[in-house]
């Protein structure tokens, strides 16, 4: 049967926007991209005439066009809330990128505005919809190492400055190891592990100023004004403590990217930032470690430029919007949000921050 088509108006055409028309129509040609907008149209235009997308304008004809039905929200996160809920209130359904809000205050703003609004809220990341993470949450639920007791998660430096064109938010609030790839891992430990009770933190900057030496740059330099290493203990409502070390200044290390520790084995995850690869399980005693097989087929091979595509998260909106489950869901992306900004703000106050928000582990995905 064809599948239900929706009216896509991408918002920011900036450096995710290609791997987003890419991902859409390899992936999911039914999710079409009719408009782009951009307050910076001159950018719009041009994204428009590279990819082929027939209308393009700023961000107000983007709201306003009747056409779109979702809204897929690529600015970056300072510019969330508003747009969000802007979008939401124009009666479009939205998806975001990451983070869903760079606040607290501005994610529960989010909340309200798509409560008042009846549409559907979704947000980035979705890599925990991906064949590994699917595949280590399949390992837990079937009690594989046992009772969850701990996990470890290490981000190192994504090294923006040397490919981003203008990396600027990535250094300010908003962004961070924190902000900015912190989404992934917690994201991925919330889906396998339900939600967190507290969290406390201590975070420094590195350097004051950092060179950017991207080939395409707009800038030269950057000022940090956001904690650029942290390291985080979190405390899951099941008991389970989390180690976390998120940095910009690490920029090589031997460090796995996330394990998690049972009461009868360790397992070893790969990259959150990914769809797909190696989940390997040591049960104790084992002799050597174990790739699991993936739980379904991969999104593309890793060490592919299939892993950076972007679209799942969008496709999973529209399930929701047809009725079907809702994964990357609005309270889930607002707990993530939630256990995030406690970092800053348990090393700020140099105390366990107690959260107030809870959310359910979405669903599990069974197939493709
Ligand atoms: N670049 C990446 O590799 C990457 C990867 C994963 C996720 N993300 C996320 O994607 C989002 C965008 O990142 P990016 O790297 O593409 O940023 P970018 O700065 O390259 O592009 C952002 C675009 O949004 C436009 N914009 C800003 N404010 C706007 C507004 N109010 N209305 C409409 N357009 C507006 C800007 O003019 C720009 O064209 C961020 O949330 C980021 O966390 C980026």
């Amino acid at each position: 049967m064809a599948k239900q088509t929706h009216r896509i108006g991408i918002l920011g055409s900036g450096n995710i926007f290609g791997r987003y028309v890419t991902g859409l129509a390899a992936h999911f040609p039914e999710l079409r991209i009719v408009r782009v907008g951009d307050i910076d149209v001159a950018r719009a235009k041009q994204a428009a005439a590279d990819h082929a997308v027939p209308a393009w304008g700023d961000d107000a004809e983007l709201y306003g066009d009747e056409s779109v039905d979702i809204i897929v929200n690529l600015t970056p996160p300072v510019h969330h809330a508003r747009t969000i809920i802007t979008g939401l209130d124009a009666g479009k359904h939205v998806y975001v990128e990451k983070p869903l809000a760079t606040t607290v205050e501005e994610g529960r703003a989010v909340l309200s505005a798509a409560a008042r609004s009846g549409r559907v809220l979704g947000s980035a990341p979705d890599t925990f919809l991906g064949s590994a993470s699917q595949t280590a949450r399949r390992a837990l639920d079937e009690g594989l190492i046992g009772t969850p007791v701990g996990a470890s998660a290490f981000i190192g430096h994504s090294k923006a400055e040397t490919w981003h064109p203008d990396p600027r938010f990535l250094f300010q609030p908003g962004g961070g190891p924190v902000m900015d790839m912190g989404p992934y891992y917690f994201a991925i430990l919330v889906n396998l592990l339900g939600p967190v009770r507290s969290v406390t933190a201590a975070s420094r900057i590195g350097a004051p100023t950092r060179p950017v030496t991207a080939p395409e740059r707009a800038v030269d330099s950057v000022e940090v004004t956001v904690p650029t290493h942290a390291g985080a203990v979190l405390t899951f409502a099941s008991g389970v403590i989390a180690t976390a070390q998120m940095s910009f200044d690490v920029w090589d290390s031997d460090l796995p990217f996330m394990e998690i520790y049972g009461t009868e084995g360790t397992l070893s995850l790969a990259n959150p930032n990914h769809f797909d690869g190696d989940v390997r399980v040591r049960r104790h005693g084992d002799a050597e470690w174990t790739v699991l097989k993936p739980a379904f087929a991969l999104f593309g091979a890793v060490g592919t430029r299939e892993q950076a595509r972007r679209g799942l998260g969008v496709r999973d909106l529209a399930d929701a919007v047809e009725g079907g489950p809702h994964r990357a869901n609005a309270a889930y992306a607002f707990h993530v949000l939630e256990a995030l900004c406690a970092v800053d703000k348990a090393s700020e106050e140099g105390r366990v921050v107690e959260l107030d928000s809870t959310c359910e582990r979405p669903q599990p995905r069974v197939s493709d």
